[in-house]
């Protein structure tokens, strides 16, 4: 295929109104770093490098949700795609896009497949991820939009129904204002006769998840550190990582896992970006990241919150991980 034809079908751009996914990098590092105690949003993982890390991840033996998520949508893609006939994918936090080809798929078998729209901050990802997809399927037109989920978007008008996904668990990465807020956006989003599928993590057994998040080969503490090569390289700062430890336990009383790194001994981090000094005493963390755990009477607790109708709830034999769709209230 000739690059302009190429080209055509694909188009990339950044959210309206942000300035790039690390134009907060600076405030947010400032705001996050100085409460007590220390935290630092996980959005920032994922530069080229934490993006490859993460798909990693998803392939550790340890690391149920995606294997598990995946053999779910094996089993009902056909059925929801058939059920409404969307013509547009919109995802969330689409990263390489693995998992949503068998939505893809699906919609291709029903002939039906338009338009993808990929949201993600991890910029690279995104854009060989939607050349790629161009590649892959004929036909296929693909907006990537480089930016924040948080950040309402607006879709463009389209021509058919649209089916809107958030996978890999990602929701639990958010708290549960922050959860409900983006539900809200997503019904607003939702024209009557598009749907909503929403994967998440469920509560179970405390040691197979933290395994999950405290795989034998390290990758997930490289992930975690890497949040800290990303501050480096953009704030001119001197982290060392390896002077921080992972640190990945299941709060019970939050549902939740919390990733932390905790400083291996006292010292002092220059940010020299931002003139900002911190000292760490031995033992004290930085919260890189949350990991809420559902059941199911919780996710509809959200969805009702947020004006979403569960339409079809769909879990595993071992109910590791859930898939849910549904639809606005209107
Ligand atoms: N959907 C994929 C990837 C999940 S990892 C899967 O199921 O395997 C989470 C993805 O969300 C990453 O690609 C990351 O870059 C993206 N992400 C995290 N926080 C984000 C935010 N605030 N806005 C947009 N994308 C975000
Ligand atoms: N959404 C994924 C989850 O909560 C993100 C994730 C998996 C993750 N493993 C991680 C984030 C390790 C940081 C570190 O499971």
């Amino acid at each position: 295929m000739t690059p302009s034809k190429r080209e055509s079908k694909i188009h990339i751009s950044h959210h309206a109104g942000e300035g790039g996914p690390f134009a907060r990098l600076a405030e947010d590092v400032r705001k996050g770093l100085t409460k007590t105690p220390r935290e630092l949003p996980p959005k920032y993982f994922y530069d080229a490098r934490g993006a490859e890390l993460f798909e990693q991840i998803c392939e550790l033996p340890e690391y149920y949700p995606t294997r598990t998520e995946r053999a779910l949508l094996e089993q009902i893609a056909d059925d929801v795609v058939t059920s409404f006939r969307p013509t547009t994918l919109v995802e969330f936090g689409s990263g390489s896009s693995r998992k949503t080809r068998i939505l893809l798929d699906a919609m291709t078998r029903a002939r039906h497949l338009d338009l993808y729209v990929p949201i993600d901050v991890s910029e690279d990802m995104l854009r060989q991820t939607a050349y790629a997809l161009g590649e892959d399927y004929a036909g296929l037109r693909v907006h990537g939009v480089i930016g924040d989920f948080e950040k309402p978007v607006e879709l463009l008008p389209g021509g058919g129904c649209r089916l809107i996904v958030f996978l890999g668990g990602t929701i639990g990465n958010l708290t549960a204002d922050d959860a409900t807020r983006f539900l809200r956006n997503v019904a607003r989003l939702l024209s009557p006769g598009d749907r909503f599928l929403l994967g998440t993590d469920l509560v179970k057994d405390v040691g197979l998840l933290e395994r999950a998040y405290n795989d034998a080969a390290g990758v997930t503490a490289a992930f975690n550190r890497n949040i800290l090569s990303v501050i480096n390289r953009n704030l001119s700062a001197n982290f060392d990582p390896n002077r921080f430890e992972h640190l990945a336990f299941y709060n019970r009383e939050e549902s939740r896992i919390e990733m932390h790194l905790v400083a291996r001994e006292s010292h002092q981090v220059s940010i020299d970006a931002i003139d900002l000094t911190v000292d760490f005493a031995k033992g004290e963390s930085i919260r890189t990241e949350i990991s809420c755990k559902y059941t199911r009477a919780m996710v509809e607790k959200m969805f009702a919150e947020a004006g979403l109708r569960l339409l079809r709830w769909d879990t595993d034999q071992d109910h590791l991980f859930a898939l849910s769709l549904s639809d606005a209230v209107h």
